[in-house]
């Protein structure tokens, strides 16, 4: 399966502002355009459980996309669970993938957050990392990627300025 991590960022890494989750008051049109453009293909998305609560109030659950939730407590959200639409587990990632991979999905979009993003890594599960860089710098945020002890190297595959302020996507594959 082509894992594809997708976020969007500041200068500095930061993928909140402060502890504010809500990421749209900063971010750019053009960026929530190529991200609900990427959703909406997607029939398989997969976040962590504070991405989920960040986004909970705009999930708009669809009849051919399935959303995985990690959680190491998935009977917390028994009320949410809708199953072949939105289900929770506390499956490793390497667990989930070869479980997803059975099922026959091909594609999978890693929306984060940047705990989420670290265990995917750490665990050479991801093939392509697309990268939206705000023209911001935050002092505190959270960060893209968590702590956690691991590298990679990525190739770039290409770039694209996205508005006239200098919104930038880049998109990268994992590997040289
Ligand atoms: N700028 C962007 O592109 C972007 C994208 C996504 C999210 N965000 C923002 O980032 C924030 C959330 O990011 P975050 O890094 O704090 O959290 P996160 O990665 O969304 O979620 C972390 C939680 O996911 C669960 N989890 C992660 N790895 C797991 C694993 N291997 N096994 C089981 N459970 C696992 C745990 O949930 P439990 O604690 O439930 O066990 C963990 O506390 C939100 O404010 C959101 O708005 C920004």
């Amino acid at each position: 399966m082509k894992i594809v991590m997708v976020m969007v960022a500041t200068l500095n890494g930061k993928i909140t502002k402060r502890d504010d989750p809500d990421i749209y008051k900063w971010t750019s049109r053009e960026d929530q355009t190529y991200f609900f453009s990427l959703l909406k293909k997607s029939r398989l998305i997969v976040m962590g459980s504070k991405t989920y609560e960040a986004a909970r109030k705009n999930i708009k659950l669809t009849n051919n996309t399935l959303r995985i939730v990690l959680t190491k407590n998935p009977m917390e959200y028994r009320k949410d669970f809708v199953p072949g639409k939105l289900e929770f587990t506390n499956e490793l990632p390497r667990q989930l993938v070869k479980r997803l991979d059975a099922c026959g999905y091909e594609k999978m979009l890693l929306v984060g957050g940047g705990v989420l993003n670290a265990a995917f890594l750490k665990a050479g599960l991801v093939n392509e990392v697309h990268l939206t860089l705000e023209p911001k710098i935050f002092g505190a945020g959270k960060p893209f990627v968590g702590d956690n002890e691991f590298e990679c190297s990525l190739k770039l595959i290409s770039i694209k300025r996205l508005n006239t302020q200098g919104t930038l996507l880049l998109r990268y594959k994992i590997g040289d």
